[in-house]
């Protein structure tokens, strides 16, 4: 419940966003791809859920509209209000949608940011055209941390082992040819296709001091191995160095390994 910011006190879920490194690398590529000086930038959060980023991004000064279907106090809009008057935000608007019929109006947003709603779409292509509605030209979509399959088969094994599938039914992935292709046919031109290890966009809860920690351990234990086996003469020339590290690196396998987690992560960065 406290990696998915789901606790009961609503500001704390935002105060943590607030602070993750996630949220560090969102408004980053915000900014470069942007290229915003002036506040304030028009977002929409769409499957804003209990109001995080919203909220996180209204704080900031960001003129933000929260899209979110559930009207629930917990998880859904009613957080989201609650959040609004709690922090007296007169740039927070809630609309109770679905992504795939919203009523707002054309061509508004500079960014549409969507985090962990996309594989959630009940009509990917819909979903995606009505992202691309929102935006002016030129504007920015962020789809944010979906889950993603390699086929039906690895698709099967996420949702049997998914901890919360089996209660409510509601999980989903896609491949990223289906996002790829709704994404394109929605009018985007895609700029940066993040995939699981490339960001702790997708990689939280592990950050980027356990990342790097894991590539650093392998690369020691091959490094020692080096040492030990390799005698001292052929240890300087550099063509028996990388003969054994990529030797090392085929038989030990990737030391970051997104095929092993089921429905890893994956975010997309488009401009309409
Ligand atoms: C996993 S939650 C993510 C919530 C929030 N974005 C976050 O990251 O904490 C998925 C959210 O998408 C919403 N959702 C599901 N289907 C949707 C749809 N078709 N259009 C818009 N939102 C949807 C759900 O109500 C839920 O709040």
């Amino acid at each position: 419940m406290k990696l998915a910011y789901f606790d009961e006190d609503l500001t704390l879920n935002v105060t943590r966003f607030q602070a993750s490194e996630e949220f560090a690398a969102t408004v980053q590529y915000i900014r470069q791809y942007t290229q915003a000086t002036a506040l304030p930038l028009r977002i929409a959060d769409i499957g804003a859920g209990n109001g995080i980023a919203a909220v996180a991004f209204a704080l900031m000064g960001f003129d933000v509209t929260a899209v979110e279907p559930d009207p629930s106090d917990t998880v859904g809009a009613g957080a989201i209000r609650e959040l609004k008057a709690h922090y007296n935000l007169s740039n927070l608007n809630v609309v109770e949608a679905f992504a795939e019929e919203m009523p707002i109006s054309s061509d508004y947003f500079d960014v549409v940011y969507i985090r962990q709603a996309v594989h959630h779409a009940c009509n990917l292509n819909q979903f995606m055209h009505e992202a691309s509605r929102l935006l002016r030209k030129g504007g920015i979509l962020i789809t944010a941390r979906d889950h993603v399959v390699y086929n039906d088969a690895d698709k099967t094994w996420f949702l049997q082992v998914h901890p919360l599938h089996k209660f409510y039914g509601g999980e989903n992935a896609y491949t990223e040819a289906e996002y790829t292709s709704a994404i394109n046919n929605a009018g985007f031109s895609i700029i940066e296709i993040l995939r699981h290890y490339d960001s702790v966009i997708n990689y939280f809860p592990e950050s980027t001091s356990t990342i790097s920690e894991k590539r650093a351990a392998r690369q020691a234990y091959v490094e020692s191995n080096f040492q030990r086996r390799i005698p001292l003469l052929f240890r300087t020339w550099s063509s028996v160095r990388s003969w054994y590290f990529n030797r090392a690196e085929r038989q030990l396998g990737p030391v970051l390994d997104a095929k092993k987690i089921p429905g890893r992560l994956i975010s997309f960065i488009a401009q309409k």
